[in-house]
């Protein structure tokens, strides 16, 4: 692979932001952690480099820092914020503290470009960028020329051209800045010179290849719950070894309406050993009773453990264990930590527990979308896909108070007819994560001429970018009122529906 960037971390909190772009650019790129050795750095062979924002001042005592070397490999290097207060300050520029407010600068703001410098090649002269920065450069290093300037910030980007080196205060990674993703197009082609071929075939091939030599002849096993991540990296394996790779799928009876058939038909006609253990009547027993939200997930967590350790150990010895781990969980849980054995949320603990050699994580350097795009790639049906996130612990978070199969009955055909009804009106895409949970609240109505004391079902849909924030989606009252009346009328056991207009915070996406 030779077109690579590599953007070295200073702790921003855009990092992720960064490297999604420039793979969204068709240009492969790392984070790594700032403290990167030049070796290392070296043999990457990076294209060019990008330096991140950080929230550190460059003057304070342990401020992140960059090898020397990385000035003189005679690459390009784009220093965003903290990143460009770095350049700025390692080449004999100056960077002081903003002396007040207005220097300060947080937010929209309108900035100022000279369009004859290639990072701004062919944009507008003057447009919107996001900052966020309490530093500011008094004084640029020699051999750089102030390229932007805002009003508070009259050395809002510099540029040494000879040199290659960029430094931009704002962040361009951020949808806010209006011509972002141009100026990162320009810093990856114009000025790094890289080719943008970067894409899911490649990756497809090349992961195939390294597996098979890595795995030669030994047996891999696979906890597959039937999510995207899990699902597409049974599907590359497959293609990687074949029968070499078992996958046991739990089904615990807590999945969504005919998902477990889904996801078996989604294996049926691929080379590897699927099993599916049917061990909803063991969790069912065991939620008997508990009311308990936490008390359920940790009952969940600990019978998966345990039915999958059971189905394991009757495969004797494998040689590695794989899991879905993609790159926001490695970029999460520290750069480069190459050996962190991550407990995957379905899987919470399973390492401890099973006897296998080594780990292997052949989708640790994608993003979430990368991931569905090679599942695309790899030919799994669109359903699977493009599913949205479904809690490990299932249906049981979603159907308040204790869980029985009457309750699990109602919950799957309501949230199937929402489900249905929001695909047909073509609302799929507006909504980030959409569901029915079943209350345990019971109320009064009357059917035809009876009373009836009937469960109330909530319908949630949310949009959010990283689910650690979400608002309750507007959806159109005619959507609202047919999956209400579809519900009422084709589910038993219901008789009142609400549409939850909370956001997270103050509530959570799932109820319990
Ligand atoms: P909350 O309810 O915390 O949900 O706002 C945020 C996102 O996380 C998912 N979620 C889970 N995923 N195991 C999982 O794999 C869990 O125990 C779990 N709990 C919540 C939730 O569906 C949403 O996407």
């Amino acid at each position: 692979m030779a077109q690579r960037i590599l953007i070295l971390d200073f702790g921003g909190q855009y990092d992720q932001l960064i490297a999604r772009r420039v793979r969204e650019c068709g240009v492969y790129c790392e984070v790594w952690p700032c403290t990167a050795d030049i070796g290392s750095i070296r043999s990457f062979r990076p294209k060019g480099l990008i330096f991140t924002g950080g929230p550190g001042s460059v003057y304070a005592p342990d401020a992140p820092d960059v090898d020397e070397g990385v000035f003189s490999l005679g690459v390009p290097i784009l220093g965003i914020c903290y990143g460009c207060q770095l350049l700025a300050h390692r080449l004999g520029g100056e960077v002081t503290p903003a002396q007040s407010d207005t220097a300060r600068e947080y937010g929209k703001t309108e900035t100022v470009f000279r369009t004859d410098s290639a990072l701004f090649r062919e944009l507008p002269e003057q447009s919107v960028t996001w900052m966020s920065h309490g530093d500011y450069m008094a004084h640029i290093p020699e051999g750089f020329r102030v390229i932007a300037r805002s009003a508070a910030c009259p050395n809002a980007a510099i540029a040494d051209e000879e040199r290659r080196f960029y430094g931009v205060q704002f962040h361009p990674e951020v949808r806010h800045t209006q011509f972002g993703t141009q100026m990162l197009r320009n810093f990856l082609f114009a000025v790094c010179g890289a080719a943008g071929d970067w894409s899911m075939e490649s990756y497809r091939s090349r992961a195939v290849r390294e597996l098979r030599q890595k795995i030669g002849g030994g047996r891999v096993l696979l906890a597959l719950s039937g999510g995207v991540d899990s699902s597409v990296c049974a599907a590359l394996l497959s293609e990687a070894v074949g029968r070499q790779l078992t996958c046991v799928f739990v089904d615990h009876g807590l999945l969504r309406q005919d998902e477990g058939d889904q996801v078996e038909s989604a294996f049926a006609g691929r080379e590897l050993d699927f099993i599916r253990v049917d061990a909803s009547r063991r969790f069912l027993g065991r939620l008997q009773g508990v009311t308990e939200p936490e008390k359920k997930r940790k009952i969940i967590g600990e019978e998966f453990i345990r039915v999958f350790e059971e189905e394991s150990r009757k495969l004797g010895t494998v040689d590695f264990l794989a899991q879905g781990t993609i790159y926001p969980d490695v970029i999460e849980s520290g750069l480069g930590s190459a050996a962190v054995i991550k407990s995957h949320h379905n899987v919470g603990g399973l390492p401890d527990y099973v006897n296998f050699k080594e780990i292997l994580e052949p989708l640790r350097l994608l993003f979430k979308d990368e991931v569905r795009q090679l599942g695309r790639e790899l030919g799994l049906p669109e359903a699977l896909v493009s599913r949205q996130p479904f809690p490990g612990p299932g249906l049981a978070i979603r159907v308040i108070g204790e869980v029985t199969e009457e309750k699990l009955r109602i919950l799957r055909a309501a949230d199937a007819i929402f489900r249905r009804e929001m695909a047909d009106a073509g609302l799929g895409a507006a909504a980030s994560q959409y569901f029915a949970a079943l209350t345990n609240m019971r109320s009064v109505g009357v059917m035809g001429d009876g009373r009836s004391y009937d469960y109330a079902v909530a319908l949630r849909a949310v949009s959010t970018d990283d689910f650690m924030t979400a608002d309750w989606v507007r959806l159109p009252y005619e959507l609202l009122d047919r999956v209400s009346t579809r519900i009422v009328n084709e589910v038993p056991g219901v008789n009142r529906v609400l549409y939850d207009i909370t956001s997270k915070p103050p509530s959570t996406v799932e109820y319990e």
